[in-house]
């Protein structure tokens, strides 16, 4: 199956930032990677617009999981959808720690994203004190049970593992680590969706960066990556995809 590979904007990006999502998506010629960007929600529709024609796919970040209502300051899966998204990123440890989204709420999300006819890709991952008590592969199997729906079993969907303590630190599993939490992963998927669990693609996030991308990418069981920081630049993402 192709690689997955998305940029995360995460809270960052104006409209002079569009160009680096242009400089990407000129830059995948001869790339086999599906490659996605997720920008803040004021630049959906404005990138989406402005890579019309190319590979380059757009994405949100959340969505609430009512589709209309009396929710301020909330984006509903619809909107995302009709702003041109066709991904979104659910559950992210951000949310989860910031926002105190649980397994359920995600799971809801998930829900909307795929009535919205988006493709849901799903963030689990363990914090440090999990990881140093042993803990980190029940907690991740245990986020992949309570947030993935089995209405995922027949639609398009990914699963990133995301551990706290890699994301911005510049700090990464080691591929060892990563290949245990990935098959960890994989026989949940199995266990929970049958023969669906065994396709989607389980993603990789955290710190990672040109210079360690090719490593990661090749590490069994990972289908692709889920990029914050480097993939504000159209040259590191690009950089992160070559090695995909
Ligand atoms: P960094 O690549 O900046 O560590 O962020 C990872 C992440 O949270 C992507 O969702």
């Amino acid at each position: 199956m192709n690689r997955l590979i998305v940029g995360n904007w995460k809270m960052n990006g104006l409209g002079a930032a569009l160009g680096e999502a242009q400089g990407v998506a000129a830059g995948l010629g001869g790339v086999v990677a599906r490659v996605g960007i997720c920008p803040p929600a004021t630049l959906l529709e404005r990138m989406s617009r402005a890579l019309s024609g190319t590979p380059l796919a757009v994405g949100g970040q959340d969505c609430r999981a009512e589709a209309s209502g009396a929710f301020t300051g909330d984006v509903s899966a619809e909107m995302l959808a009709d702003a041109g998204a066709t991904l979104v990123i659910l559950g992210h440890s951000e949310r989860r720690a910031g926002f105190g989204e649980t397994d359920a709420l995600v799971a809801a999300k998930t829900e909307a994203a795929l009535r919205a006819g988006l493709e849901p890709i799903i963030c689990v991952g363990e914090t440090l004190a999990e990881r140093e008590a042993g803990r980190a592969i029940s907690i991740v199997t245990g986020q992949v049970r309570g947030s993935l729906p089995k209405s995922l079993a027949d639609r398009p969907f990914a699963v990133a593992y995301e551990p706290v303590w890699a994301i911005g630190t510049g700090l990464t599993p080691t591929t060892e680590q990563i290949a245990e939490i990935h098959a960890a992963i994989r026989e949940a998927l199995v266990g929970l969706l049958g023969p669906a669990g065994g396709r989607a693609p389980i993603l990789y996030g955290g710190s990672v960066k040109p210079g360690n991308a090719a490593e990661i990418l090749s590490t069994a069981e990972v289908g692709g990556a889920l990029v914050g920081g480097a993939s504000l630049s159209a040259a590191d993402f690009l950089g992160i995809i070559a090695g995909a």
